[in-house]
């Protein structure tokens, strides 16, 4: 029932309960997992724990907080994502929140990312915190490029911009907070078949679970508020959005 198109379940914070949390995920209805990796280590073990659940995929790719550990050469990269259940390059982007964020070198390892994902044609999936306009510009220049724009925090605007462009916007923890009435906006412009649900978990935990370790269960409280918002069931939500996510990342 629920596809959870985006959950780290590498990271250390599930180091202690790994090997029960996920076999409990998938009885709990969790049907389908995409761990992206965030540099080359990330990588590896998100492809571990895909050859170990079959339910689980992996990405693989540097994410822009990780540009120090990025030596030049996407080589590893490319290796790891000829693996089978390797379903897409990421997580991938450009990340302005912080104040040394070395954005032409962002750019330049986004751009190299994107273009080693067309050539492997495998979708990506994009981080993109306080870089909203370089995002749509960089993207709108590989026009095949396929995939989507991970925990969406830009305008309507913009979403319609990429939804033109054949995007598709992950929803995350974030709609469920209060007075959130960007994500409502945005919702009303992103066509169903367009909407990915996610956790990013460890982190986003949606309300009520806030302050908490995120879990891939957590979403049928997202799946829930996009409901509510758009005048649909839950579950609906959950079952259409996985289809999505199905369809984005070429899972049968
Ligand atoms: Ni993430």
């Amino acid at each position: 029932m629920f596809f959870d198109t985006h959950a780290h379940y590498d990271d250390e914070a599930f180091d202690a309960d790994r090997a029960e949390l996920l076999p409990a995920l998938h009885e709990a209805g969790v049907e389908l997992i995409v761990d992206p990796g965030c540099d080359e280590e990330s990588s590896r073990r998100a492809l571990a724990l895909a050859e170990e659940y079959p339910f689980v995929y992996a990405a693989v790719g540097f994410h822009p907080e990780e540009l120090k550990s990025y030596t030049g050469s996407l080589e590893t990269i490319r290796a790891l994502a000829a693996h089978e259940k390797c379903v897409a390059i990421g997580e991938i982007g450009l990340d302005y929140y912080w104040d040394d964020s070395r954005k032409d070198e962002q750019k330049a390892l986004f751009r190299a990312q994107l273009e080693l994902a067309l050539e492997l044609d495998k979708p990506v999936i994009v981080h993109d915190r306080d870089a909203h306009g370089d995002c749509l510009e960089i993207v709108s220049d590989y026009p095949g490029l396929r995939g989507v724009f991970h925990c969406y925090s830009g305008s309507a605007e913009t979403a319609r911009e990429l939804i033109k462009r054949g995007w598709y916007l992950g929803f995350d923890g974030p709609v469920t907070y209060k007075n959130n009435r960007r994500a409502a906006e945005v919702l009303a412009v992103c066509p169903p078949e367009r909407l990915l649900l996610e956790t990013d978990s460890p982190y986003l935990s949606p309300v009520p679970m806030r302050g908490r370790r995120n879990d891939s269960r957590n979403l049928r409280y997202v799946a829930d508020k996009i409901g509510e918002l758009l005048g649909r069931s839950g579950n609906e939500i959950a079952a259409l959005a996985a289809e999505n996510g199905r369809r984005l990342f070429g899972i049968g």
